[in-house]
């Protein structure tokens, strides 16, 4: 593939440091992922998916290794450079929706922008405008408690995609969804990588959720198990 790699991953290992001693996670990860892939991570629990998800999210530091996210080695960086480097390119989304309870929908998709310093005016219609792409757009001013688990999972994609990232990091985004929802969602997730070019990276335990990646990485024991293009047909009807 053309262009710069939008991570790009040399000997990277993390361990826990507990009391009991360390705990290796993640041992000698070597990646290099393009703008525009679709990539499925899988592997057994405690395998460190998470664990790697966190490391590309730079939620949490390695032990070992050098990352670099959209061309910056991250170790160069102090925290608010950090942040502002996560804040502009990631759009982080989690199993649990993780959504505010009290605030309505345009105000939880809106937050990332009071982090940016936005004016509430042009937050509001920023948050109106993706809640349209997902499909909730008459949703606004209603609570997370009032709509289902996959329209609170599209209001956390909303809120995702307000600060318009290259790249969406997503922990089991269907594990709490029946599958014909996490058929939608993963359609969604499809839909902003073909037609926006935005690079996904996606958690999954279930095979026919993988396959509407184009690549596919398996972690065993903390390593880098198995690296491939991902076969089509299993969701042909879906695509
Ligand atoms: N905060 C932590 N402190 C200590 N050990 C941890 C911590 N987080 C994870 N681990 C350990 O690191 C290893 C990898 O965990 P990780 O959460 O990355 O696995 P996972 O592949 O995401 O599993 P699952 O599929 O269950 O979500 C496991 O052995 C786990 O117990
Ligand atoms: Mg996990």
């Amino acid at each position: 593939m053309d262009g710069e790699p939008i991570i790009r991953i040399s000997g990277l290992g993390k361990n826990y440091l507990t009391a009991a001693g360390p705990v290796p996670a993640l041992e000698d990860i070597n990646l290099v992922i393009y703008p525009g892939e679709f990539v499925a991570i899988m592997g057994p629990s405690g395998s460190g998916k998470s664990t790697f998800m966190n490391l590309l999210g730079c939620l949490d530091v390695p032990s070992s290794g050098a990352y670099s996210l959209n061309g910056t080695n991250v170790r160069t960086l102090d925290k608010d450079q950090l942040a502002r480097l996560r804040n502009g390119v990631i759009g982080f989304v989690f199993q649990g929706y993780n959504l505010l309870a009290r605030v309505n929908l345009i105000d939880n998709v809106a937050l990332p922008l009071i982090y940016a310093g936005v004016g509430k005016a042009e937050r509001n219609r920023r948050a109106q405008e993706m809640l349209d792409k997902v499909g909730l757009g008459k949703y606004g001013a209603s609570r997370p408690s009032q709509i289902s688990g996959g329209q609170q999972q599209r209001v956390a994609i909303a809120r995702a995609l307000i600060n318009r990232p290259r790249l969406i990091l997503a922990d089991e985004p269907t594990g709490n969804l029946d599958s014909r929802t996490s058929h939608e969602i993963m359609g969604l997730f499809t839909q902003l990588n073909r037609d926006e070019g935005i690079t996904v990276i996606l958690v999954t335990h279930e095979a026919d959720i993988a396959s509407f990646a184009n690549r596919l990485v398996r972690f065993i024991d903390g390593h880098l198990a198995h690296d491939g293009a991902v076969e089509h047909e299993s969701h042909g009807t879906l695509a």
